[in-house]
């Protein structure tokens, strides 16, 4: 990376639920500074709390403990600067590709002709010109995918959530949205927290990659992933991270 700018920092996360009389901790004290124009990828094993710390920075939920910030400047609950493509893909089925991919500026006010053409931008990017009037049931796992990722972008956010978003996809066409994912990045930066469960996903497409141990999540290590773009994912270098942070990763509770 060219610039060591910090986006996005969070400072002493702690998050926990009651459940059954009981208070069950999901995140415990994670700090964290996110570079712009980074692609930080967050790995942990299953039911760590991943999920619940993406919700966080989202402000989907609030924190128990813990402060955010964007550029230096404190921020609180949802921001429109940050985006989300999420785990469980949330296509409304009774819209188009455009309809589904225009409405974050449509809710915003934003007029039909500027909407469009902001959407229009982000579906090419995609590789789903052509498939504007599609509904999602006509669409493959992958194409879904790429109609969330742009359905994001269009909302022109400077930071992008992204949940696991191939974890549903098999293992080819998860292989070829890994290789998307980055072209995508590559033509049209943003600062990106991906989340995973997949080591390779991770190495695969981490500038840095933060591991997180068992719930409740806590960081455990992060890795600078100094290999060139695209990378070989049978180099002896990607191989030995790999046995590197696999030999570090906690079991799923
Ligand atoms: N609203 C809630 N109430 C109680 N417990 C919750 C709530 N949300 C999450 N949890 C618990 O917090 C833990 C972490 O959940 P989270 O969804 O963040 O996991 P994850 O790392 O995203 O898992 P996965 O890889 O399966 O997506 C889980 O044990 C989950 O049951
Ligand atoms: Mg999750």
């Amino acid at each position: 990376m060219d610039q060591k700018k910090i986006k996005l920092s969070i400072k002493n996360i702690s998050h926990g639920y009651i459940v059954n009389d009981d208070v069950f901790q999901a995140a415990s004290n994670i700090s964290l500074d996110v570079y712009d124009n980074e692609f930080l990828v967050i790995l942990g094993p299953g039911h760590c709390g991943k999920t619940v710390l993406l919700n966080i920075i989202s402000g989907l939920e609030e924190a128990e403990v813990g402060q955010k910030e964007i550029d230096g400047q404190p921020f609180k609950g949802s921001d429109k600067r940050i985006g989300m493509v999420f785990q469980e893909l949330a296509l409304m089925p009774w819209k188009t590709v455009m309809a589904n991919t225009e409405f974050g500026p449509q809710m915003a006010g934003m007029s039909k002709q500027q909407r469009r053409k902001i959407a229009q931008k982000y579906i090419d990017l995609v590789g789903l010109h052509g498939f504007e009037k599609s509904y999602p049931n006509k669409l493959s796992g992958g194409m879904k995918q790429r109609v969330g990722i742009a359905r994001a972008y269009t909302n022109e956010p400077e930071i992008l959530l992204m949940d696991e978003p191939f974890g549903q996809l098999d293992a080819q066409t998860r292989y070829a949205m890994e290789e998307e994912i980055q072209r995508i990045w590559q033509q049209e930066k943003r600062t990106i927290i991906f989340v995973t469960n997949n080591i390779e996903e991770a190495i695969y497409l981490g500038d840095r990659i933060v591991l997180l141990s068992k719930c409740p999540a806590q960081i455990k290590e992060i890795y600078d992933v100094n290999l060139p773009r695209p990378r070989d994912s049978v180099s002896p270098e990607f191989l030995g991270l790999r046995k590197q942070i696999s030999d570090n990763t906690d079991l799923p509770l």
